[in-house]
């Protein structure tokens, strides 16, 4: 069988994440996959800056789309982030050459998603972002696949790493925001852009994501009724503590009779429940369906082994042969979103 070639742009946490994957897992990933999975060509914007791992058996291009288009590349691995600039114009530039695309950029896919979907499908290839939605969580393969016999009826979660990491240091650490924000910097957390984190603008991306995949809808971020937690104070993180609560940027989706609700906002969560029990980085997804009931899963929402680890295993089913649509069905039959404002229920 011929080997999966990949062209990886973007080389920072993730990128050199995967690139580490490749080169450790060479045989563990064929034996998984039934064919080898080789890196043909790699770009990033510093040629010189080490990334911890050689780079030297690859071809460098500086331009994204150059990369994105090479003859000797099956799958145009994306990680370099942004919602337009580099990021769309190289995916649509794979998309139209025919190649897969696999992506961690949950801006470009919660503005674009659609239209990119819509190109995959008329190409006849395959557009991936496991690694867009809470990290190491295969929370989108669950919907797709496993769940993909269940009505959905709600989807609700904690999404942002960063925020949940700098809300726990607060509690319970004593950090003031801006030491407990820098420490989720070292930990490889945060967007090139941290408002998008701490504004929950990130976390809405991913909300919307979500709700499209669960409801069969369009993703419509614009939609999500937003809050950050840049108003959460140590006194408000003590009183939610006193009364047996903690403060949580908290998604949630429902379909109602009147439409689509979707909200990311600071929330009081039971201490005692599993999403009031979570803690620092991590990510948790409830889902509820109507045959399954409830399913939680709790991980590792961001950082370079857990992304990594969500990108590998949509690089290992387009090996394998998946087809799957991106959003669990084709994107020419997803509806178009209706929404509704979101009530106490
Ligand atoms: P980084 O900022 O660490 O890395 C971005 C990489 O992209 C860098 O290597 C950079 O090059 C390269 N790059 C930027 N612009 C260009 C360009 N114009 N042409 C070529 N290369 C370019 O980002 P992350 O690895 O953290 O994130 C990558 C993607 O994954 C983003 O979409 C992010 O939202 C998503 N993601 C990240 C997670 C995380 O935990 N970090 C978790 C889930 C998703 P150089 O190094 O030379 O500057
Ligand atoms: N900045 C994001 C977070 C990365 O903190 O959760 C993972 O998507």
């Amino acid at each position: 069988t011929e080997p999966l070639r990949l062209g990886i742009a973007g080389l920072g946490t993730v990128g050199a994440g995967v690139v580490k994957i490749v080169r450790q897992k060479a045989q563990l990933l064929a034996d998984r996959s039934g064919r080898h999975v080789e890196i043909s060509a790699v770009a990033a914007r510093n040629r010189d800056k080490d990334r911890g791992v050689s780079l030297s058996d690859y071809a460098w291009e500086d331009d994204a789309v150059a990369l994105a288009t090479r003859d000797d590349i099956d799958v145009f691995v994306e990680l370099m982030g942004g919602s337009d600039g580099p990021a769309k114009a190289a995916t649509e530039a794979a998309l139209n050459a025919g190649k897969d695309v696999v992506t961690a950029n949950k801006a470009l896919l919660a503005y674009h998603g659609q239209s990119l979907a819509e190109l995959a499908e008329t190409k006849g290839a395959v557009l991936r972002f496991e690694a867009a939605v809470a990290g190491g969580i295969p929370i989108i393969k669950a919907l797709t696949e496993g769940l993909a016999g269940n009505d959905i009826l709600r989807v609700m979660g904690v999404m942002n790493g960063t925020c949940n990491y700098i809300l726990t240091r607060m509690e319970e650490a004593g950090l003031t925001y801006q030491q407990a924000f820098e420490e989720a910097d070292s930990l490889g957390f945060l967007e090139a852009d941290p408002e998008l984190d701490v504004g929950g603008i990130d976390a809405g991306h991913k909300l919307a994501l979500l709700a499209s995949i669960a409801y069969g809808t369009q993703v419509n971020f614009e939609a999500v009724e937003l809050e950050g937690i840049g108003r959460v104070t140590i006194e408000d993180i003590r009183q939610a503590g006193d009364m047996g609560f903690r403060i949580k940027l908290l998604g949630v989706s429902r379909m109602t009779g009147r439409g689509l609700e979707q909200t990311m906002a600071p929330c009081l969560v039971p201490a005692t429940s599993p999403l009031g029990q979570l803690s620092g980085g991590t990510n948790m997804v409830v889902v509820e369906g109507d045959q399954v009931g409830q399913i939680v899963m709790r991980g590792a929402g961001a950082g370079e082994g857990p992304t990594a680890s969500a990108v590998m295993g949509d690089i290992l089913d387009i090996a394998r042969g998946t087809r799957l649509s991106t959003f669990g069905q084709p994107a020419t039959s997803l509806k178009p979103c209706t929404p509704a404002r979101a009530t106490t229920s």
